[in-house]
C-alpha cells in the first residue's frame, strides 16, 4: 500500500488540526505584504468593510454593530464582560470547560458579581436549572455562555438558554469564539446583547483581532462601566463611529488578512458554506477514528463540527508524545487534551482543511500507531 500523504498546506508548513491559530489560505497570508498607516484611506475602507461585514454572520446585518478589539479573543471576551455587566449588576456564568471558568476570572478580578452553574466537561447546562437558578435570585442581570466550548468541543444549547430572556430580566451575552462563522446564531431573533469572536477561528485569518457584535441599545447603556480604558467597549465603538479610526494603533496587517479571509468566508457561503465544510470534515475524522479504535468523548448530537476530543487509548505501548511527535514530523499538529474529567487529546476539524486532509490524517494516525505497535481494540 502506498504510505499515506504527508500535511502540507499551501505555503509548505504542517497543517494545524488545532483549535487556533489554524491554518490559513495563502492568500490571506498575502495580504499582509503590504504597509499601510493606520490613517491611511485603504487601510481604513478595509477596517469598515470588515466591521460593515461581521454582524451578518450572526444574522444581525445592519441592526447590531461590530465593535473591533486589538487582542486574542480573550481580550474581546473580557471588554464584553467589563462593559456590559455593570458594578450593580450580577452575572450568572455557565461553565463546562476552560472558557467559562475563564469569564468568571474575568468577572472576580474586574469585581463584578457572579454566581456559577457549573456542569461536567462533557455535559451542557440544563436549561431547566438555569432558569430555576434565574427564578431563585433575581438579582441576576446578566447570563454568560460559551456556543461551542472548546475545551471538549461540546455544542451548548445557546437557543434554549437564550430564550430565558424573554422569562426574565437578564441580558445574555455569548462567547461565540470557535463557532462563529460555523454555526449558526441569529443574535436578533435570540436577543443575545453582544456576541464575542476573533479573527483566527472559523473565518481563518491569523490571530489579533477580537471583536464582539452587539445590540446598539444595550451597547449604548455601556457608557461609564469599563474597568479598564483599553478594554472600554463603549468608548471603541463611540471613537470608531465618529473617526473610522481606532483609539490606539490596530494590528493593521491582521485586518487586512481578516478582510481577505472575510471575502474567503462570504466566496464559500458563509456560515452554512463553512460549516458544512466542517461539518464533513468532522464525520470523516470521527468516523475513520472510531474506525481505528479510537473512542470520543462526546456522543454525536453533543459534538459540535469544530474540535474533537479523544480518550486517550489505555495501551502500555501508546505514549501521547511519541504520537504526538511522530504525527507533526508526517505534517500533522495535533492538540494535548484540556479536559480534567479524562485523560485525553483533540483534534480540530477547523481552517483551511478540507475532507481529504482529514482522510490523510487518519491514514497517518494509522501508520504512526503501527510504528508504535498499537493495536487498538474497535470502538463504536
Ligand atoms: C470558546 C473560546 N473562548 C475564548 C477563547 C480565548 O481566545 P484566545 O486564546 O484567542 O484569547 C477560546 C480560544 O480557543 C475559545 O475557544
Amino acid at each position: 500500500m502506498a504510505p499515506a500523504n504527508k500535511g502540507l498546506s499551501e505555503t509548505g508548513d504542517p497543517l494545524l488540526l488545532t483549535p487556533g491559530p489554524l491554518t490559513t489560505s495563502k492568500s490571506v497570508k498575502a495580504a499582509m505584504l503590504h504597509d499601510w498607516g493606520s490613517r491611511d484611506a485603504a487601510f481604513l475602507r478595509l477596517n469598515r468593510e470588515v466591521l460593515e461585514w461581521l454582524p451578518a454572520i450572526v444574522c444581525a446585518n445592519g441592526k447590531y454593530a461590530a465593535v473591533p478589539m486589538q487582542g486574542s479573543g480573550t481580550f474581546a471576551v473580557e471588554a464584553m464582560l467589563t462593559s456590559f455587566v455593570p458594578p450593580s449588576g450580577k452575572c450568572l456564568v455557565l461553565i463546562n470547560g476552560a472558557y467559562g471558568k475563564r469569564a468568571k476570572r474575568i468577572l472576580d478580578i474586574a469585581r463584578r458579581t457572579s454566581v456559577v452553574y457549573e456542569t461536567a466537561e462533557d455535559t451542557p447546562p440544563d436549561v431547566a436549572e438555569v432558569e430555576r437558578i434565574l427564578e431563585a435570585d433575581r438579582a441576576i442581570t446578566h447570563v454568560f455562555a460559551v456556543q461551542c466550548e472548546t475545551t471538549s468541543g461540546i455544542l451548548n444549547p445557546i437557543g434554549a438558554i437564550a430564550e430565558l430572556e424573554r422569562k426574565f430580566p437578564v441580558d445574555v451575552l455569548v462567547d461565540a469564539m470557535s463557532a462563529f462563522g460555523a454555526l449558526e446564531l441569529d443574535a436578533p431573533f435570540l436577543r443575545i446583547k453582544a456576541v464575542a469572536a476573533s479573527s483566527n477561528k472559523c473565518i481563518e485569518g491569523v490571530p489579533g483581532l477580537g471583536f464582539a457584535i452587539c445590540e446598539p441599545t444595550a451597547l449604548e447603556a455601556c457608557a461609564g462601566n469599563a474597568t479598564t480604558l483599553v478594554l472600554d467597549l463603549h468608548d471603541q465603538w463611540v471613537n470608531t463611529n465618529k473617526t473610522g479610526q481606532y483609539r490606539f494603533t490596530p494590528p493593521i496587517h491582521v485586518i487586512a488578512a481578516f478582510h481577505q479571509a472575510l471575502s474567503e468566508f462570504r466566496a464559500e457561503g458563509g456560515v452554512a458554506g463553512r460549516g458544512g465544510r466542517y461539518a464533513r470534515n468532522a464525520r470523516v475524522l470521527i468516523d475513520g477514528m472510531r474506525g481505528l479504535g479510537f473512542k470520543t468523548l462526546l456522543p454525536d448530537d453533543l459534538q459540535a463540527p469544530i474540535i474533537v476530543t479523544f480518550h486517550m487509548p489505555k495501551h502500555p505501548r501508546f505514549v501521547f508524545q511519541t504520537f504526538y511527535d511522530k504525527l507533526k514530523d508526517r505534517g500533522y499538529v495535533i492538540y494535548p487534551g484540556k479536559l480534567t474529567v479524562a485523560d485525553s487529546f483533540r483534534i480540530g476539524c477547523i481552517g483551511r482543511l478540507n475532507e481529504g486532509h482529514m482522510r490523510d490524517t487518519v491514514a497517518n494516525v494509522a501508520e504512526v500507531l503501527a510504528e508504535m505497535g498499537v493495536e487498538l481494540t474497535h470502538a463504536r
